[in-house]
């Protein structure tokens, strides 16, 4: 086979290092998480020599404090639910209760295994992993305590942390974070939840599992107010059924220590006592004090800013995962890593269509969707131009031996392609593969209407859907 040959694109302006005077590596990457690994892995894979700078744990936000933590304990919320509810499904058991020191056992496992992993890979690609805090110091260069790390290109990909409001200060115990949340060792009795977009619904619905009472405090009229808004809706039907309660278009005013705990009190006047109060208004990207701005990188609102190839203001230096101003995703992430590695070794990738990106937030019941609201189709191709479709699971076997309720909504151009794809229910969010294809590739009701989806599963309900639009029904009534 023909070794790959790699082209390194020439960069205006390139800061002339001697070889001489020191190792340069074709591409040099600040940060370790899901979009600065996943480049350095491609770029290695392509034949580039690459150095990984990382000052945590490789693996980042996603490995230790985000998707892989959090999914293993709504894994052991489904498996309490699954303990507690089993009575309708005629067995007999009795959750006895949540063993948080054992639960943390499971989930810290899960993540030490992958870790390990992770670490293995980057070695097995050759690439050089530089442990500490690193700064960008010229746009070809980053220094690790002492040590100047010379590039052709140089990749930041220093992600986010939790944010909080002007004046609302997290003690870690009372007041807490994400972060702070995947290590207790107790469940909380009482959780107030401030924000209810991805991080405030999985953790409620997690605490809610183990027993906690849970309210959520929502700004904007609805939880997860990015999605669809009958999938947020449906969502929160299936909450109030669950016993979390929330406060939708409520603005939070401050929050005040108890003997027990916090009291937290909402511009209505309205207070509310938790043993804790979970801060989960969002992320904010990792970008201060790292020399981005003295370099000459265009900034907005603290993130990078980028081009359709992530390329920042500084021809030399790309920027990918949450610090630039895309969807904050560990998947957005590892297609940014890869597609700023492609470029940069020449091949021609595609922009990424973020619209075609899909997105779960794993609460229970799960909500999943790619593609664009039926509100956002109204906008872009008028109120006349979109079509949808609803299949209730209640038609849907699966979902009902399941005993899951929620549906399939369809969102179409009229006479065009499915341009949404929006879904509630458990486990919801394997569908979202197929969804993805069905959008991405820009299929129409009828193509994926003769596709036979097998029986008895939820895809069914993805099936019939396009069944329905397609105008050819099999379960669905009216
Ligand atoms: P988010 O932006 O999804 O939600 C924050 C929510 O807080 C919003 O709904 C906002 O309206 C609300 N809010 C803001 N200020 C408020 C105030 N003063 N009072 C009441 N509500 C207020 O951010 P979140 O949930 O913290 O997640 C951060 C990022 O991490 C997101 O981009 C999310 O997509 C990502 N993430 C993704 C996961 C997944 O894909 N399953 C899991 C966890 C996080």
């Amino acid at each position: 086979m023909r070794p790959f040959q790699v082209q390194i694109t020439p960069i205006p302006g390139e800061t002339a290092v001697a070889e001489s005077a020191g190792t340069v590596y074709d591409v040099v990457v600040l940060g370790g998480g899901s979009g600065g690994y996943a480049c350095a892995l491609r770029a290695a894979q392509l034949g580039m020599s690459v150095a990984l700078v990382e000052k945590g744990k490789l693996g980042g936000t996603c490995l230790h404090q985000g998707c892989i933590p959090t999914k293993a304990l709504l894994h052991a919320a489904e498996v309490a639910d699954a303990a507690r509810e089993s009575g309708q499904f005629g067995v007999r058991s009795t959750l006895d209760g949540i063993d948080m020191p054992a639960v943390n056992e499971y989930k810290d496992g899960v993540v030490t295994r992958l870790y390990k992993g992770l670490q293995g890979l980057v070695k097995s690609r050759k690439i050089t992993y530089v442990e500490g805090m690193g700064r960008l110091v010229s746009p070809t260069a980053v220094e690790v305590e002492g040590q100047r790390l010379e590039g052709r290109h140089v990749v930041l990909a220093t992600g986010s942390v939790p944010k909080s409001l002007p004046g609302l200060e997290l003690d870690g115990q009372y007041v807490i974070s994400s972060d702070h949340a995947l290590h207790r060792e107790t469940v909380p009795a009482s959780v107030v939840v401030l924000g209810g977009g991805v991080i405030g619904c999985e953790f409620a619905s997690v605490w809610r599992s183990f027993g906690a009472e849970v309210t959520i405090v929502e700004a904007l009229p609805h939880l997860v107010p990015l999605e669809d808004e009958q999938a947020s809706k449906a969502l929160e039907r299936a909450f109030r059924k669950r016993g979390i309660r929330y406060e939708l278009g409520a603005r939070f005013s401050g929050v005040e220590r108890t003997e027990t705990g916090v009291r937290v009190s909402l511009e209505s006047g309205k207070q509310l006592d938790a043993d804790l109060l979970l801060v989960a208004v969002g992320r904010g990207p990792v970008s201060q004090e790292l020399g981005y701005e003295q370099v000459g990188i265009e900034m907005e609102r603290g993130f990078v800013k980028v081009d359709g190839y992530c390329q920042t203001s500084v021809a030399t230096v790309s920027a990918v995962g949450d610090l630039i101003p895309t969807l904050q995703l560990a998947h957005v992430g590892f297609g940014e890593g890869i597609l700023v590695a492609e470029r940069l070794a020449g091949l021609e990738p595609t922009p990424i269509d973020y619209d075609g990106v899909p997105r779960v937030t794993y609460c229970e019941p799960e909500v999943a969707s790619v593609g664009i609201t039926e509100a956002r189709a109204k906008e872009r191709f008028g109120d006349d131009a979109v079509e949808t479709l609803i299949y209730d699971l209640a038609g849907n076997g699966k979902s009902q031996i399941l005993k899951t309720a929620g549906f399939v909504k369809l969102v179409r151009q009229k006479d065009g392609p499915v341009v949404g794809i929006h879904m509630v229910g458990s486990r919801v969010g394997e569908l979202v593969a197929e969804a993805q294809l069905i959008y991405n590739w820009e299929a129409f009701p009828d193509d994926v209407a003769q596709l036979i989806h097998a029986h008895p599963t939820q895809t069914e309900a993805l099936g019939e859907a396009h069944l329905a639009l397609a105008g050819k029904p099999l379960h669905m009534h009216g």
